[in-house]
């Protein structure tokens, strides 16, 4: 990423300011496609859904894995067909389903007996016969962050793996559904490969035990939850690493994989650029006080999930803390009437001032999307990167955009 763009996008678009790389995404898909060649991948609408990102990696090739019917929508927008998206979710309203259904949504995850019953009765009553997959909970521990995990057995995902195959062995009582497919997400940030190959063993013993009798199964899907290393000292993964582990499976036994990644495809290709308002020191603390809060980027309030924060230098470079530099650990803060309004704990920095720019690494996933309007704030504008040029992909949410459905 050209840093100097940044200043003049700070100058011109303001801060805070999410900024998306399209190179790095493409790279990121493109690498991802050729670890997993002859798989169908689904991006996972929910990590960043602008229009933009969405349009780009259709172009790619990618389907994708949607939440709501407004995240369908969007993938609908942004040029998909319906039949490359996967609808999937613990709790999807009749409306939802219904308008899924019309679309000709390719699949759908379902994640209860009671989701299968409506499903199947509001899809016989169209004459239509949607494919579906049943999301299983593996009883897999993904080791990562309690909030992120959702393969443990007793979390509100998916279906145990006994009541599942109790659903596909009673099939002919759910007449408007060809179920012909098994879904598992345990988690994300997710690094082990074993740990893959182990969701997929338990996808693909679920299978056989379909097969044994008489109901075959074409299609696994593995989920998502690929980790990307948020600090240098973080392991790296390596996806090449989990296709070896887990493809090898699935092809002796001749069945469809899918996956559904979310964040390996755009958080490193996004960063939120800051201005530091005012610096201070409280107690042995050292303050920045920056624009962007927690509004803005949710997750290490949420998750204690420490992102790099670079300081960006009046030629563009970064600043690099060196033994000439004078440097603090710094907590940057945003203007929220909470403690828990931080977005990096004793970050080491070069001297910072009233106006400097700051950029937070590693912000393209989860990050514009859990945003909101706390404190009246109106959300961050956002901008794509392509070569030496940017255009603004979301406005800044202006006061007006704010009030507008309560006058
Ligand atoms: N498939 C399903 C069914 C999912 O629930 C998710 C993410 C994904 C795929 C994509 O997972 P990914 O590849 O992005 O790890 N807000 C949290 C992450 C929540 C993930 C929710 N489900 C964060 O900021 O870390």
């Amino acid at each position: 990423m050209t840093k100097t763009l940044l200043h003049e996008i700070a100058a011109q678009v303001g801060t805070p300011c999410y900024i998306y790389d399209q190179d790095k995404i493409t790279a990121n898909y493109q690498r991802l496609a050729a670890a997993f060649a002859g798989c169908g991948i689904y991006y996972a609408v929910k990590a960043n859904s602008n229009l933009s990102v969405l349009k780009l990696l259709c172009e790619l090739g990618a389907g994708f894995d949607v939440v709501s019917i407004g995240e369908m929508r969007r993938a609908m927008l942004a040029g998909a067909s319906a039949e490359r998206i996967v609808f999937a979710g613990v709790g999807k309203r009749d409306d939802e389903l219904n308008e899924a259904l019309d679309a000709g949504i390719g699949w759908l995850n379902v994640e209860s007996a009671q989701e299968l019953r409506v499903l199947s009765d509001i899809a016989q009553a169209k004459g239509l016969h949607p494919n579906v997959a049943l999301r299983i909970n593996p009883a897999v521990d993904p080791h990562t962050h309690q909030y992120l995990a959702t393969g443990k057995g007793s979390s509100k995902f998916g279906i145990n793996v006994e009541p599942a195959l109790d659903l596909v062995a009673q099939r002919a009582n759910y007449p408007g559904v060809n179920i012909a497919g098994v879904h598992a997400h345990i988690g994300s940030l997710l690094f082990e490969p074993a740990t893959y190959a182990q969701t997929m063993q338990v996808l693909l013993d679920f299978v056989a035990e379909c097969r044994s009798f008489g109901a075959d199964l074409s299609h696994v899907d593995v989920g998502g939850g690929f980790g990307v290393a948020y600090q240098p000292d973080e392991p790296q993964l390596a996806v090449e690493d989990i296709a070896n582990a887990m493809l090898p499976l699935a092809c002796a036994d001749g069945v469809n994989v899918q996956i559904e990644p979310g964040r390996y495809l755009v958080a490193e290709a996004g960063q939120l650029l800051t201005r530091v308002l005012y610096t201070k020191t409280n107690g042995d603390k050292h303050y920045a006080v920056v624009d962007a809060a927690m509004n803005d980027l949710i997750r290490p309030s949420l998750y204690g999930a420490a992102h790099q924060v670079h300081k960006l230098m009046v030629d563009g470079q970064w600043a690099m803390v060196n033994e000439l530099s004078t440097q603090h650990s710094y907590e940057v803060v945003g203007p929220i009437c909470e403690s828990g309004d931080f977005l990096a704990h004793a970050v080491v920095l070069p001297d910072l001032q009233r106006g400097d720019l700051l950029a937070i690494q590693h912000a393209g996933a989860y990050g514009f999307v859990m945003s909101s309007n706390y404190n009246t704030r109106p959300r961050a504008a956002e901008v794509m990167l392509h070569g030496q040029g940017w255009r603004i992909i979301r406005p800044r949410e202006t006061f007006e955009s704010l009030v507008a459905g309560e006058l």
